[in-house]
């Protein structure tokens, strides 16, 4: 039986992570920081099943006790500061997690010596200022502390896959979405607003810059793309996306419709405050790669994420409904 530690358990990814490597038939280990109260929202199905363990990324010996205690196969890195308009806010703390955070992983899998395989969660912000299709080859140009945090954190896991011979994976992956996405997120922002006007709940979204356009792709489709990786005879670098752009008008179209709304100006209101000091416009990817040497390829259109999304807010505010 494999082993994997996964840092971030308790996000998106991390979740349906570890829903999909305990099909396969893998031991879970998930790390979680310590927090005031337990966040345990998207794992609380797998507290029987997985163990977890406490450590940060900000602490390097809490890492190679966590590596200790697991003694894993494979290890996935996704716990980040993920969140992109906060890492304005926290520039310095988003560096030390999210930038930094990988080399301490690195380092403790250094000293603790096993071979093992690697995943770093690289993301498409670091290509950030684009204009077209991006492919592993496109120049990084990241437009915010959080893109160049994870630039760093890129750079040094493809440096210790050739300074120490590791096998060190970086996954470049597009924007993707689920039920377990964040609520700060535009898309879980726009579907739990649509879900509680449904039901009466709420008058207004309020949103920021909605011309922005994404590569919006599923998160239990992009999961498998990590273990992929993984599974590669040599570790490589891969861009993981759909191909297919939306702008979040469009997402704001799609979201109304699943509950019958087809004009959404007067549920929608704009504010500067959830504006950015520099956005990033436009990001679409190229996954050609992944498609060829992974085998991996998307299996949920945009629509049916947006369906699935809002059908899952109008289930989960259903409680507080007031019809
Ligand atoms: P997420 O839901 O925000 O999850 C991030 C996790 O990191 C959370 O569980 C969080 O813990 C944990 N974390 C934060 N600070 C930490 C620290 N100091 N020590 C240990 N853990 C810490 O993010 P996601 O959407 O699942 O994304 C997973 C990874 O992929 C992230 O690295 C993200 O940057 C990257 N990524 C995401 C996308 C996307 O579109 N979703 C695209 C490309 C790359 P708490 O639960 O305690 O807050
Ligand atoms: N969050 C948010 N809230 N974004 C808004 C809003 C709003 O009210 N209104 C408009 N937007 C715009 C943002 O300005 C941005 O251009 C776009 O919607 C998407 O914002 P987010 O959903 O916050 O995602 P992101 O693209 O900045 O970052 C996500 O994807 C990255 C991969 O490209 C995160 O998951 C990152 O962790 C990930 O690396």
């Amino acid at each position: 039986m494999k082993k994997a530690l996964i840092t971030g358990i308790n996000g998106m990814d991390g979740s349906y992570l570890a829903d999909l490597l305990l099909e396969k038939g893998y031991e879970v280990y998930g790390m979680e920081r310590r927090n005031s109260t337990l966040n345990r929202t998207n794992t609380i199905h797998l507290v029987d099943r997985i163990t977890f363990l406490h450590g940060d990324l900000t602490d390097q010996n809490s890492l190679l006790r966590c590596l200790k205690k697991s003694d894993p196969d494979e290890v996935y890195n996704l716990g980040s500061q993920s969140f992109v308009g906060e890492s304005w806010n926290t520039p310095e703390h988003t560096g030390d997690v999210t930038g930094l955070g990988a080399l301490r992983v690195l380092e403790a899998i250094r000293v603790y010596g096993k071979q093992l395989k690697f995943y770093q969660a690289s993301t498409s912000e670091m290509f950030g200022k684009m204009e077209k299709f991006a492919n592993e080859d496109t120049p990084f140009y990241p437009r915010s502390p959080y893109g160049v945090a994870k630039l760093y954190a890129h750079w040094i896991t493809k440096n210790y896959r050739k300074s120490y011979n590791m096998f060190n994976v970086s996954g470049i992956l597009f924007n993707h979405e689920a039920e377990r996405r964040g609520i700060e997120f535009v898309t879980r922002k726009i579907t739990d607003g649509v879900a509680r006007i449904h039901l009466g709940l709420q008058d207004k979204i309020i949103l920021g810059n909605l011309n922005a356009r994404r590569d919006w792709g599923y998160s239990p489709d992009y999961v498998e793309s990590m273990w992929l990786m993984l599974q590669q005879d040599k570790p490589d670098d891969y861009v993981v996306a759909t191909g297919e752009i939306h702008s979040v008008r469009e997402f704001l179209d799609a979201a109304f419709n699943v509950v019958g709304i087809n004009g959404w100006d007067n549920y929608v209101e704009q504010d500067s405050k959830f504006m950015r000091p520099a956005d990033v416009y436009y990001l679409a990817g190229d996954s050609s790669k992944a498609q060829e040497k992974l085998g991996w390829q998307r299996k949920t259109s945009f629509k049916e994420m947006v369906s699935k999304m809002v059908h899952n807010d109008i289930e989960l505010n259903n409680g507080s409904s007031s019809k």
